[in-house]
């Protein structure tokens, strides 16, 4: 891959604020000019409502929407289109399949015991409010998920599976097909959380058989505010919607509303037609690099930033410290600083972005004993320049800050 070819794509290296380490991807990476010109076209050019009006600047934005979705449904290995849901993020993706569904008094879901607040906290609503109960697989403590521990837990009232696919602290990625086949086995749904999966791997969900696949945009170089949800469409067929209105119903009477064919009964109400639009030119750029080169570029870095924080005395990395076994993601803590006083630091001191904190997942954190890390992630436009310079910062504030 030419790093620098795919930099000079970036306006935000090339403005007076260039001069910048951004390692925050996980969080939300930079968008190309490809992805920014896309969603700006459609404010100068057919800035109408989709799917509604017959005029023909209304039929252009519905046909760029539906070039969209059969971009990303094929980018995720879908070939049908009315597979892909259009949502605000994966939050909206995750909570749409855990409330739409219909559940029965004993109906369990089970996680793992690190998943991200969005695939945390709808759960917890749904066992406040029917009574669906909590299930959790647990990660031994080099963070690779246990797939006999998995087995386990997969009881007969096992109704979903609801799983992160790689985490957003760890790194580590389940093993998705074993997964799905065991779960179905069983006669369990399973949905997968891949907001930190579908940004730096292939994905073919069809080829894992999951029954639902949920990710955001704006973590693969798209516009923010747009999410996507695979619903496998037997499965999506029993889905409520969760936001309901016009434009996910065919006709409503004054005491009955017949809800539309996936996705349009997901999609209600008007949509981010230009967000959605950008994520089509989003998927077509990271088409045109490759996602195993883009998982190459992602290890490479990581193994050059863990081998030299390895060499620092007081550096802790977060397990797994292979770094082959955690994609983009590099989690640590410094001896004696706070992980929010790391991050301050390495930005005012050598403008070097990192995210600190429980990043959302708190569970893992608490029911550990540790109260945050600093989080590296790398992207397509990072370089081994910019990860010596985030390795000379990190040495430096150990130097002089720690105790
Ligand atoms: N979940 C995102 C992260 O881990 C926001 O940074």
């Amino acid at each position: 891959m030419d790093v620098e070819r795919v930099r000079r794509d970036f306006p935000i290296y090339s403005s007076r604020r260039g001069d910048i380490v951004y390692f925050d991807n996980a969080c939300q990476t930079f968008r190309p000019r490809q992805v920014i010109e896309a969603a700006n076209d459609y404010y100068f050019d057919f800035p109408a409502c989709g799917g509604r009006s017959v005029h023909h600047l209304a039929t252009q934005v519905s046909i760029k929407i539906d070039e969209a979705r059969e971009k990303i449904a094929h980018f995720i290995g879908c070939a049908n289109p009315n597979e892909i849901a259009f949502t605000k993020n994966c939050t909206e993706g995750l909570n749409l399949v855990a409330k739409g569904l219909r559940y029965k008094k004993g109906d369990a879901v089970l996680t793992t015991d690190m998943e991200h607040n969005s695939n945390h906290v709808p759960w917890l609503q749904l066992a406040t409010s029917v009574g669906v109960k909590r299930k959790f697989v647990k990660t031994p403590s080099d963070g690779i998920f246990d797939l006999e521990a998995f087995k386990r837990a997969l009881s007969k009232d096992v109704k979903i599976v609801s799983l992160v696919h790689t985490n957003n602290v760890t790194g580590t990625t389940i093993p998705a097909k074993e997964v799905v086949e065991i779960a179905h086995d069983h006669g369990a749904l399973v949905m997968l959380d891949g907001a930190q999966a579908a940004p730096h791997m292939k994905i073919d969900v069809k080829g894992l058989g999951v029954d639902f696949y949920a990710f955001s945009m704006h973590k693969m170089l798209g516009p923010s505010g747009v999410g996507v949800l695979y619903a496998e469409e037997g499965a999506g067929k029993d889905i409520e919607p969760l936001i309901t209105g016009g434009g996910g119903v065919s006709l409503t009477e004054y005491d009955s509303a017949t809800y539309l064919p996936a996705p349009d009964r997901f999609e209600a109400g008007l949509m981010n037609y230009s967000g959605v639009i950008g994520s089509g030119a989003a998927v077509d750029y990271l088409s045109t690099i490759g996602m195993e080169e883009i998982r190459d570029h992602d290890t490479a870095l990581n193994s050059f930033v863990t081998k030299r924080l390895m060499e620092i005395e007081l550096i802790r990395i977060l397990e797994p410290v292979d770094p082959r076994k955690r994609g983009s993601i590099m989690s640590f803590n410094v001896d004696g600083l706070g992980s929010h006083d790391v991050a301050m630091i390495l930005d005012e001191m050598d403008k070097v972005m990192i995210r600190s904190g429980m990043h959302c997942t708190h569970p893992f954190f608490t029911s550990r004993g540790i109260d945050g890390c600093a989080r590296a992630s790398f992207y397509i436009y990072n370089t081994i320049v910019e990860c010596e310079r985030f390795v000379r910062a990190v040495s430096g504030l150990v130097d002089t800050f720690s105790m």
